[in-house]
Protein backbone atom coordinates (compact mmCIF):
# COMPACT_ATOMS: atom_id res chain seq x y z
CA UNK A 1 0.00 0.00 0.00
CA UNK A 2 2.46 2.56 0.72
CA UNK A 3 6.00 3.21 -0.32
CA UNK A 4 7.74 3.07 3.02
CA UNK A 5 8.83 -0.41 1.91
CA UNK A 6 11.20 1.19 -1.03
CA UNK A 7 14.67 1.52 0.37
CA UNK A 8 15.36 3.36 -2.90
CA UNK A 9 12.93 5.96 -2.07
CA UNK A 10 13.28 8.23 -4.81
CA UNK A 11 10.87 10.25 -5.88
CA UNK A 12 8.10 8.24 -3.78
CA UNK A 13 9.86 8.95 -0.52
CA UNK A 14 8.29 12.40 0.08
CA UNK A 15 4.84 10.34 -0.57
CA UNK A 16 5.11 7.25 1.99
CA UNK A 17 2.46 7.40 4.09
CA UNK A 18 2.41 5.95 7.55
CA UNK A 19 -0.35 4.14 8.50
CA UNK A 20 -2.61 4.69 10.69
CA UNK A 21 -1.79 1.85 12.63
CA UNK A 22 1.82 2.92 12.78
CA UNK A 23 0.38 6.20 14.35
CA UNK A 24 -1.28 4.44 17.00
CA UNK A 25 1.63 1.95 17.83
CA UNK A 26 4.07 4.74 18.50
CA UNK A 27 1.78 6.84 21.12
CA UNK A 28 2.29 3.38 22.68
CA UNK A 29 5.90 3.20 23.47
CA UNK A 30 6.27 3.91 26.73
CA UNK A 31 9.04 6.60 26.85
CA UNK A 32 7.09 8.73 24.17
CA UNK A 33 3.80 8.07 25.23
CA UNK A 34 1.59 11.01 26.97
CA UNK A 35 -1.02 10.72 29.68
CA UNK A 36 -5.12 9.38 28.45
CA UNK A 37 -6.86 11.03 31.09
CA UNK A 38 -9.10 14.24 29.01
CA UNK A 39 -12.93 13.30 28.48
CA UNK A 40 -15.68 15.20 26.29
CA UNK A 41 -16.25 17.75 29.06
CA UNK A 42 -12.67 18.27 29.55
CA UNK A 43 -11.95 18.68 25.61
CA UNK A 44 -15.27 21.00 25.62
CA UNK A 45 -14.08 22.85 27.77
CA UNK A 46 -10.84 22.99 26.09
CA UNK A 47 -12.22 24.12 23.21
CA UNK A 48 -14.05 27.11 24.60
CA UNK A 49 -11.08 28.05 26.55
CA UNK A 50 -8.79 28.45 23.49
CA UNK A 51 -11.78 29.81 21.14
CA UNK A 52 -12.66 32.75 22.63
CA UNK A 53 -10.23 34.97 22.99
CA UNK A 54 -8.61 38.19 21.18
CA UNK A 55 -10.50 37.37 18.12
CA UNK A 56 -13.97 38.53 20.36
CA UNK A 57 -12.80 41.28 22.89
CA UNK A 58 -10.10 43.11 20.76
CA UNK A 59 -10.70 42.31 16.75
CA UNK A 60 -14.70 43.19 16.89
CA UNK A 61 -14.21 46.40 17.22
CA UNK A 62 -11.62 47.21 14.61
CA UNK A 63 -13.62 45.30 12.16
CA UNK A 64 -16.67 46.47 12.71
CA UNK A 65 -15.21 49.93 12.66
CA UNK A 66 -13.12 49.47 9.70
CA UNK A 67 -14.96 46.83 7.14
CA UNK A 68 -18.47 45.49 8.56
CA UNK A 69 -20.29 48.29 10.40
CA UNK A 70 -23.03 46.58 12.44
CA UNK A 71 -23.09 43.98 9.71
CA UNK A 72 -20.11 42.14 11.66
CA UNK A 73 -22.31 39.84 13.18
CA UNK A 74 -22.68 38.27 9.52
CA UNK A 75 -18.65 38.02 9.34
CA UNK A 76 -18.97 35.95 12.79
CA UNK A 77 -21.53 34.09 10.71
CA UNK A 78 -19.49 33.65 7.48
CA UNK A 79 -15.98 32.93 9.33
CA UNK A 80 -18.70 30.23 11.64
CA UNK A 81 -19.82 28.68 8.56
CA UNK A 82 -16.47 27.95 7.25
CA UNK A 83 -15.29 26.45 10.51
CA UNK A 84 -18.14 24.34 11.23
CA UNK A 85 -17.37 23.00 7.53
CA UNK A 86 -13.63 22.14 8.52
CA UNK A 87 -14.90 21.33 11.94
CA UNK A 88 -17.02 18.22 10.44
CA UNK A 89 -13.43 17.29 8.21
CA UNK A 90 -11.91 17.17 11.61
CA UNK A 91 -13.76 15.29 13.93
CA UNK A 92 -13.35 12.29 11.36
CA UNK A 93 -9.79 12.39 11.07
CA UNK A 94 -9.80 12.66 14.76
CA UNK A 95 -11.69 10.18 15.50
CA UNK A 96 -10.10 7.86 12.64
CA UNK A 97 -6.40 8.54 14.10
CA UNK A 98 -6.18 9.48 17.67
CA UNK A 99 -2.44 10.53 18.03
CA UNK A 100 -1.44 13.58 18.79
CA UNK A 101 -0.13 15.50 16.15
CA UNK A 102 -3.94 16.82 14.71
CA UNK A 103 -3.88 17.85 11.01
CA UNK A 104 -0.14 16.94 10.68
CA UNK A 105 -0.85 13.06 11.95
CA UNK A 106 -3.62 13.08 9.87
CA UNK A 107 -2.10 13.91 6.40
CA UNK A 108 0.86 11.62 7.26
CA UNK A 109 -1.55 9.27 7.51
CA UNK A 110 -3.11 10.07 3.57
CA UNK A 111 -1.18 12.23 1.97
CA UNK A 112 2.00 11.26 2.91
CA UNK A 113 5.60 12.76 4.41
CA UNK A 114 6.08 15.86 2.63
CA UNK A 115 2.74 16.91 2.53
CA UNK A 116 2.44 16.08 6.44
CA UNK A 117 5.79 18.18 6.79
CA UNK A 118 4.23 20.76 5.17
CA UNK A 119 0.95 20.91 7.04
CA UNK A 120 3.11 20.50 10.52
CA UNK A 121 5.23 23.12 9.73
CA UNK A 122 2.40 25.33 8.81
CA UNK A 123 1.04 24.25 11.77
CA UNK A 124 3.72 25.56 14.16
CA UNK A 125 2.99 28.67 12.48
CA UNK A 126 -0.96 28.96 13.45
CA UNK A 127 0.07 28.42 17.03
CA UNK A 128 3.22 29.97 18.20
CA UNK A 129 2.32 33.01 16.28
CA UNK A 130 -1.03 32.48 17.76
CA UNK A 131 -0.35 32.36 21.11
CA UNK A 132 1.98 35.28 20.55
CA UNK A 133 -0.93 37.51 19.67
CA UNK A 134 -2.79 36.47 22.11
CA UNK A 135 -0.02 37.39 24.50
CA UNK A 136 0.58 40.70 23.36
CA UNK A 137 -3.76 41.10 23.73
CA UNK A 138 -3.54 39.74 27.02
CA UNK A 139 -0.78 42.38 28.42
CA UNK A 140 -2.70 44.90 26.54
CA UNK A 141 -5.78 44.19 29.49
CA UNK A 142 -3.11 44.37 31.97
CA UNK A 143 -1.96 47.36 31.31
CA UNK A 144 -5.44 49.12 31.22
CA UNK A 145 -6.06 47.72 34.34
CA UNK A 146 -2.86 48.45 36.18
CA UNK A 147 -3.61 52.43 34.77
CA UNK A 148 -7.23 51.84 36.73
CA UNK A 149 -5.47 52.00 39.45
CA UNK A 150 -2.71 54.03 38.64
CA UNK A 151 0.35 51.93 38.00
CA UNK A 152 1.83 52.59 34.77
CA UNK A 153 4.93 50.68 33.33
CA UNK A 154 7.84 52.24 31.69
CA UNK A 155 7.00 53.07 27.89
CA UNK A 156 10.02 50.86 27.07
CA UNK A 157 8.68 48.03 28.85
CA UNK A 158 5.40 48.46 27.34
CA UNK A 159 5.26 46.80 24.03
CA UNK A 160 5.24 48.46 20.42
CA UNK A 161 1.99 50.68 20.07
CA UNK A 162 -0.18 52.11 17.99
CA UNK A 163 1.33 55.76 17.89
CA UNK A 164 4.33 54.34 16.53
CA UNK A 165 5.83 53.71 19.84
CA UNK A 166 8.21 50.57 20.45
CA UNK A 167 9.08 48.74 23.74
CA UNK A 168 9.62 45.27 24.86
CA UNK A 169 6.66 43.57 26.01
CA UNK A 170 7.69 42.51 29.45
CA UNK A 171 3.81 41.56 30.39
CA UNK A 172 3.58 39.64 27.25
CA UNK A 173 7.11 38.03 27.66
CA UNK A 174 6.59 36.94 31.25
CA UNK A 175 2.61 35.65 30.61
CA UNK A 176 4.33 32.59 28.06
CA UNK A 177 7.39 32.01 30.59
CA UNK A 178 4.85 31.15 33.08
CA UNK A 179 1.97 29.29 31.35
CA UNK A 180 5.40 26.84 29.42
CA UNK A 181 6.19 26.27 33.51
CA UNK A 182 2.57 25.15 33.99
CA UNK A 183 2.27 22.94 30.69
CA UNK A 184 5.63 21.26 31.97
CA UNK A 185 3.75 20.39 35.25
CA UNK A 186 1.40 18.46 33.35
CA UNK A 187 -1.42 18.41 31.51
CA UNK A 188 -4.49 17.54 34.30
CA UNK A 189 -3.07 20.40 36.43
CA UNK A 190 -3.83 22.70 33.09
CA UNK A 191 -7.06 21.44 32.42
CA UNK A 192 -8.22 22.14 36.08
CA UNK A 193 -7.35 25.41 35.68
CA UNK A 194 -8.19 25.92 32.53
CA UNK A 195 -11.98 25.09 34.24
CA UNK A 196 -11.86 28.11 36.33
CA UNK A 197 -10.70 30.82 33.91
CA UNK A 198 -13.62 29.23 31.12
CA UNK A 199 -16.05 29.53 33.49
CA UNK A 200 -14.71 33.34 34.37
CA UNK A 201 -14.66 33.96 31.04
CA UNK A 202 -18.10 33.22 29.63
CA UNK A 203 -19.73 34.28 32.55
CA UNK A 204 -18.11 37.91 31.33
CA UNK A 205 -19.33 37.00 27.77
CA UNK A 206 -23.21 36.79 28.79
CA UNK A 207 -22.73 40.01 31.27
CA UNK A 208 -21.92 41.87 27.87
CA UNK A 209 -24.58 40.23 26.17
CA UNK A 210 -27.33 40.54 29.15
CA UNK A 211 -26.58 43.58 30.57
CA UNK A 212 -25.60 44.96 27.04
CA UNK A 213 -28.62 44.24 25.45
CA UNK A 214 -30.60 46.83 28.08
CA UNK A 215 -28.23 49.81 26.60
CA UNK A 216 -28.92 49.29 22.84
CA UNK A 217 -30.18 51.92 20.99
CA UNK A 218 -31.88 50.46 17.80
CA UNK A 219 -30.88 53.85 15.51
CA UNK A 220 -27.09 52.52 15.40
CA UNK A 221 -28.22 49.33 13.36
CA UNK A 222 -28.60 51.94 10.63
CA UNK A 223 -27.48 51.12 7.91
CA UNK A 224 -26.93 47.01 8.94
CA UNK A 225 -24.46 46.89 6.20
CA UNK A 226 -22.63 50.13 4.79
CA UNK A 227 -22.40 51.28 1.74
CA UNK A 228 -19.41 50.34 0.16
CA UNK A 229 -16.44 52.93 0.69
CA UNK A 230 -13.16 53.05 -1.86
CA UNK A 231 -10.11 52.14 -0.13
CA UNK A 232 -7.64 54.47 -0.40
CA UNK A 233 -4.91 53.87 -3.23
CA UNK A 234 -1.63 53.01 -2.74
CA UNK A 235 -1.82 50.59 -0.39
CA UNK A 236 -1.88 47.79 -2.86
CA UNK A 237 -0.37 44.90 -0.92
CA UNK A 238 -2.46 46.30 2.04
CA UNK A 239 -5.56 44.87 0.23
CA UNK A 240 -7.48 41.53 0.12
CA UNK A 241 -5.86 38.81 -2.54
CA UNK A 242 -9.06 38.73 -4.20
CA UNK A 243 -9.42 42.28 -4.99
CA UNK A 244 -5.91 42.61 -6.37
CA UNK A 245 -5.95 39.62 -8.95
CA UNK A 246 -9.13 40.97 -10.15
CA UNK A 247 -8.14 44.60 -10.34
CA UNK A 248 -11.55 46.22 -8.85
CA UNK A 249 -11.32 48.96 -6.48
CA UNK A 250 -10.86 48.19 -3.06
CA UNK A 251 -13.50 48.97 -0.89
CA UNK A 252 -14.34 48.48 2.97
CA UNK A 253 -17.97 47.53 3.93
CA UNK A 254 -20.48 47.16 1.85
CA UNK A 255 -21.20 43.42 0.86
CA UNK A 256 -17.48 42.42 -0.07
CA UNK A 257 -16.75 44.08 3.44
CA UNK A 258 -18.58 41.02 5.46
CA UNK A 259 -16.13 38.72 3.79
CA UNK A 260 -12.94 41.34 4.55
CA UNK A 261 -13.98 40.91 7.98
CA UNK A 262 -15.36 37.07 7.90
CA UNK A 263 -11.18 36.52 6.64
CA UNK A 264 -10.18 38.65 9.95
CA UNK A 265 -12.60 37.68 12.43
CA UNK A 266 -11.95 33.90 11.72
CA UNK A 267 -8.67 34.54 14.07
CA UNK A 268 -12.14 34.19 16.93
CA UNK A 269 -12.70 30.78 15.90
CA UNK A 270 -9.07 29.77 16.14
CA UNK A 271 -9.23 26.94 18.59
CA UNK A 272 -11.56 24.33 17.72
CA UNK A 273 -8.89 22.53 16.14
CA UNK A 274 -6.66 22.66 18.48
CA UNK A 275 -9.28 20.12 20.51
CA UNK A 276 -8.14 17.99 17.75
CA UNK A 277 -4.24 17.65 18.97
CA UNK A 278 -5.25 16.39 22.57
CA UNK A 279 -6.93 13.25 21.03
CA UNK A 280 -3.53 11.17 22.28
CA UNK A 281 -4.67 12.37 25.95
CA UNK A 282 -8.48 11.68 25.24
CA UNK A 283 -9.70 8.42 27.19
CA UNK A 284 -12.29 7.52 24.70
CA UNK A 285 -11.35 9.71 21.08
CA UNK A 286 -13.94 7.75 19.20
CA UNK A 287 -16.82 9.44 20.98
CA UNK A 288 -15.11 12.04 22.49
CA UNK A 289 -13.43 14.15 20.02
CA UNK A 290 -15.94 14.69 17.54
CA UNK A 291 -18.38 15.99 20.37
CA UNK A 292 -16.07 18.26 21.69
CA UNK A 293 -15.01 19.97 18.21
CA UNK A 294 -18.23 20.62 17.75
CA UNK A 295 -19.89 21.37 20.82
CA UNK A 296 -17.22 24.28 21.64
CA UNK A 297 -17.49 25.02 17.75
CA UNK A 298 -21.57 25.89 18.50
CA UNK A 299 -21.41 27.56 21.71
CA UNK A 300 -18.72 30.27 20.47
CA UNK A 301 -20.80 31.02 17.02
CA UNK A 302 -23.79 31.35 19.33
CA UNK A 303 -21.93 33.77 21.99
CA UNK A 304 -20.12 35.71 18.91
CA UNK A 305 -23.06 36.22 16.93
CA UNK A 306 -24.65 37.84 19.94
CA UNK A 307 -22.17 40.12 21.34
CA UNK A 308 -21.31 41.45 17.87
CA UNK A 309 -25.22 42.41 17.41
CA UNK A 310 -24.97 43.71 21.05
CA UNK A 311 -21.93 45.72 20.91
CA UNK A 312 -22.71 47.23 17.43
CA UNK A 313 -26.40 48.21 18.61
CA UNK A 314 -24.93 50.10 22.29
CA UNK A 315 -21.91 51.89 19.82
CA UNK A 316 -22.37 53.75 16.67
CA UNK A 317 -19.77 51.03 14.63
CA UNK A 318 -18.03 54.39 13.67
CA UNK A 319 -17.27 55.17 17.25
CA UNK A 320 -16.39 51.74 18.86
CA UNK A 321 -12.99 51.05 20.40
CA UNK A 322 -10.52 49.14 18.56
CA UNK A 323 -8.34 48.35 21.64
CA UNK A 324 -11.23 47.33 24.30
CA UNK A 325 -14.04 47.37 22.15
CA UNK A 326 -16.68 45.18 24.75
CA UNK A 327 -15.67 47.32 28.02
CA UNK A 328 -15.66 50.43 26.22
CA UNK A 329 -18.79 50.20 25.04
CA UNK A 330 -20.22 50.23 28.02
CA UNK A 331 -17.98 52.98 29.07
CA UNK A 332 -19.90 55.07 26.34
CA UNK A 333 -23.09 54.31 27.79
CA UNK A 334 -22.05 55.57 31.09
CA UNK A 335 -21.18 51.88 32.86
CA UNK A 336 -17.66 52.01 34.04
CA UNK A 337 -18.07 49.42 36.64
CA UNK A 338 -19.04 47.09 34.07
CA UNK A 339 -16.00 48.15 32.01
CA UNK A 340 -13.42 47.48 34.75
CA UNK A 341 -15.31 43.80 35.77
CA UNK A 342 -15.12 42.74 31.60
CA UNK A 343 -11.60 44.06 31.76
CA UNK A 344 -11.15 41.93 34.21
CA UNK A 345 -12.67 38.61 32.84
CA UNK A 346 -10.76 39.42 29.80
CA UNK A 347 -7.42 39.62 31.14
CA UNK A 348 -8.28 36.01 33.02
CA UNK A 349 -9.70 34.65 29.88
CA UNK A 350 -6.69 35.24 27.35
CA UNK A 351 -4.75 33.32 29.66
CA UNK A 352 -6.36 30.12 28.58
CA UNK A 353 -6.28 31.09 25.24
CA UNK A 354 -2.41 31.60 25.32
CA UNK A 355 -1.99 28.81 27.60
CA UNK A 356 -3.90 25.94 24.97
CA UNK A 357 -2.14 27.54 21.77
CA UNK A 358 0.96 26.88 23.43
CA UNK A 359 -0.03 22.96 23.94
CA UNK A 360 -0.76 22.62 20.86
CA UNK A 361 2.27 23.85 19.69
CA UNK A 362 4.17 21.87 21.83
CA UNK A 363 2.48 18.78 20.32
CA UNK A 364 2.50 19.05 17.05
CA UNK A 365 6.24 19.88 17.43
CA UNK A 366 6.00 16.54 19.44
CA UNK A 367 4.40 14.65 17.23
CA UNK A 368 7.17 15.52 14.10
CA UNK A 369 10.11 15.03 16.46
CA UNK A 370 8.82 11.75 17.40
CA UNK A 371 8.57 11.00 13.70
CA UNK A 372 12.36 11.99 13.37
CA UNK A 373 11.26 15.04 10.98
CA UNK A 374 12.50 17.11 13.88
CA UNK A 375 15.34 15.90 15.91
CA UNK A 376 13.98 12.95 18.13
CA UNK A 377 15.77 14.78 21.35
CA UNK A 378 12.63 16.57 21.72
CA UNK A 379 10.04 13.87 21.77
CA UNK A 380 11.09 12.45 25.05
CA UNK A 381 8.22 12.69 27.53
CA UNK A 382 9.37 13.56 31.02
CA UNK A 383 9.81 10.46 33.79
CA UNK A 384 7.54 12.06 36.36
CA UNK A 385 5.26 14.37 34.75
CA UNK A 386 4.55 12.58 31.51
CA UNK A 387 4.96 15.87 29.46
CA UNK A 388 7.38 16.47 26.39
CA UNK A 389 9.31 19.26 28.51
CA UNK A 390 11.93 19.27 26.04
CA UNK A 391 9.79 20.70 23.21
CA UNK A 392 7.77 22.52 25.73
CA UNK A 393 10.71 24.51 27.08
CA UNK A 394 12.39 25.42 23.65
CA UNK A 395 9.20 26.52 22.13
CA UNK A 396 7.83 28.45 25.18
CA UNK A 397 11.03 30.79 25.14
CA UNK A 398 10.89 31.48 21.14
CA UNK A 399 7.28 32.03 21.70
CA UNK A 400 8.42 34.51 24.65
CA UNK A 401 10.70 36.62 22.94
CA UNK A 402 8.54 36.97 19.65
CA UNK A 403 5.49 38.02 21.97
CA UNK A 404 7.32 40.41 23.84
CA UNK A 405 8.66 41.83 20.42
CA UNK A 406 5.39 41.94 18.40
CA UNK A 407 2.60 43.80 17.37
CA UNK A 408 -0.42 42.18 17.08
CA UNK A 409 -3.16 42.98 13.62
CA UNK A 410 -0.09 41.59 10.92
CA UNK A 411 0.46 38.43 12.83
CA UNK A 412 -3.40 37.44 13.13
CA UNK A 413 -3.51 37.29 9.23
CA UNK A 414 -0.64 35.02 9.01
CA UNK A 415 -1.97 33.32 11.33
CA UNK A 416 -5.23 32.96 9.94
CA UNK A 417 -3.84 32.19 6.45
CA UNK A 418 -1.84 29.05 8.17
CA UNK A 419 -4.95 27.63 9.63
CA UNK A 420 -7.36 28.17 6.60
CA UNK A 421 -4.39 25.98 4.90
CA UNK A 422 -4.78 23.44 7.40
CA UNK A 423 -8.27 23.05 6.65
CA UNK A 424 -7.85 22.53 3.12
CA UNK A 425 -5.33 20.09 3.66
CA UNK A 426 -7.63 18.24 6.30
CA UNK A 427 -10.62 18.29 4.36
CA UNK A 428 -8.49 16.95 1.06
CA UNK A 429 -7.51 14.21 3.64
CA UNK A 430 -11.08 13.18 4.64
CA UNK A 431 -11.69 12.11 0.46
CA UNK A 432 -8.35 10.82 0.25
CA UNK A 433 -8.44 8.41 2.89
CA UNK A 434 -11.93 7.05 2.34
CA UNK A 435 -10.59 6.06 -0.57
CA UNK A 436 -7.30 4.65 0.10
CA UNK A 437 -8.29 3.25 3.63
CA UNK A 438 -12.03 2.30 3.44
CA UNK A 439 -12.06 -0.43 5.97
CA UNK A 440 -10.82 1.93 8.98
CA UNK A 441 -13.25 1.93 11.61
CA UNK A 442 -14.77 5.43 11.64
CA UNK A 443 -16.65 6.42 14.92
CA UNK A 444 -17.59 9.91 13.25
CA UNK A 445 -18.16 10.01 9.29
CA UNK A 446 -17.81 13.17 7.82
CA UNK A 447 -21.31 13.90 5.75
CA UNK A 448 -21.57 13.89 2.17
CA UNK A 449 -18.67 12.89 1.13
CA UNK A 450 -16.75 13.95 -1.19
CA UNK A 451 -19.47 16.77 -1.49
CA UNK A 452 -18.81 18.64 2.28
CA UNK A 453 -15.13 18.20 2.18
CA UNK A 454 -14.93 20.02 -1.40
CA UNK A 455 -17.60 22.64 -0.17
CA UNK A 456 -15.06 22.93 2.92
CA UNK A 457 -12.20 23.42 0.40
CA UNK A 458 -13.75 26.02 -2.01
CA UNK A 459 -14.77 28.31 1.97
CA UNK A 460 -11.50 27.98 3.53
CA UNK A 461 -10.03 29.13 -0.01
CA UNK A 462 -12.27 31.70 -0.36
CA UNK A 463 -11.77 33.40 3.15
CA UNK A 464 -7.93 33.05 2.17
CA UNK A 465 -8.37 35.17 -0.75
CA UNK A 466 -9.92 37.61 1.15
CA UNK A 467 -6.68 38.51 3.01
CA UNK A 468 -4.12 41.05 2.79
CA UNK A 469 -1.74 40.10 -0.49
CA UNK A 470 1.03 40.95 1.89
CA UNK A 471 -0.26 38.13 4.12
CA UNK A 472 0.29 35.38 0.96
CA UNK A 473 3.46 36.77 0.10
CA UNK A 474 4.66 36.48 4.09
CA UNK A 475 3.05 32.90 4.41
CA UNK A 476 4.95 31.72 1.09
CA UNK A 477 8.41 32.43 2.34
CA UNK A 478 7.90 30.60 5.43
CA UNK A 479 5.97 27.55 3.80
CA UNK A 480 9.70 27.82 1.38
CA UNK A 481 11.71 27.64 4.13
CA UNK A 482 10.04 25.20 5.59
CA UNK A 483 10.28 22.77 2.12
CA UNK A 484 14.09 23.33 2.00
CA UNK A 485 14.11 22.34 6.08
CA UNK A 486 12.80 18.98 4.81
CA UNK A 487 15.10 18.47 2.22
CA UNK A 488 18.13 19.37 4.37
CA UNK A 489 16.94 17.49 7.45
CA UNK A 490 13.62 15.71 7.56
CA UNK A 491 13.74 13.86 4.87
CA UNK A 492 17.03 11.60 5.94
CA UNK A 493 16.40 11.84 9.39
CA UNK A 494 12.87 10.20 8.78
CA UNK A 495 11.47 7.37 11.36
CA UNK A 496 9.30 5.86 8.36
CA UNK A 497 11.99 5.80 5.76
CA UNK A 498 14.25 3.58 8.47
CA UNK A 499 11.21 1.32 8.25
CA UNK A 500 12.02 -1.53 5.84
CA UNK A 501 10.51 -4.29 7.49
CA UNK A 502 7.21 -5.33 5.83
CA UNK A 503 4.38 -3.82 8.41
CA UNK A 504 3.49 -5.42 11.39
CA UNK A 505 7.04 -7.33 12.26
CA UNK A 506 8.92 -4.58 13.40
CA UNK A 507 9.62 -5.10 17.79
CA UNK A 508 7.41 -2.71 19.32
N1 LIG B 1 -9.70 32.09 18.92
C1 LIG B 1 -8.66 32.58 19.74
C2 LIG B 1 -8.79 34.03 20.00
O1 LIG B 1 -9.71 34.64 19.52
C3 LIG B 1 -7.33 32.25 19.18
O2 LIG B 1 -7.99 34.58 20.70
Amino acid sequence: MSTETDPAGGRNKMFRTKTVEESIRDTEEPEHALKKSLSALDLTVFGVGVIIGTGIFVLTGKVARETAGPATALAFVAAGVVCALAALCYAEFASTVPVAGSAYTFSYASLGELPAWIIGWDLVLEFALGTAVVAVGWSGYVRSLMDNVGWHLPQSLAGTTETGGFGFDLLAFLLVLALTAILVLGMKLSARVTAVVVIIKVTVVLVVIIAGAFFINADNYQPFIPEPVAVPPGSGLDSPLVQVLFGYAPTNFGVMGIFTAASVVFFAFIGFDIVATAAEETRVPQRDMPRGILGSLFICTLLYVAVSIVVTGMQHYSRLSVDAPLADAFKATGHPWYAGFISFGAAVGLTTVCMILLLGQTRVFFAMSRDGLLPRFFSRVHPHFKTPYRATVLLGVLIAVIAGFTSISELATLVNIGTLFAFVVVALGVIILRRTRPDLPRSFRTPLVPWLPILSVAASLWLMLNLPAETWLRFAIWMAAGIVLYFAYGRSHSRLGGRTEPMGTKAP
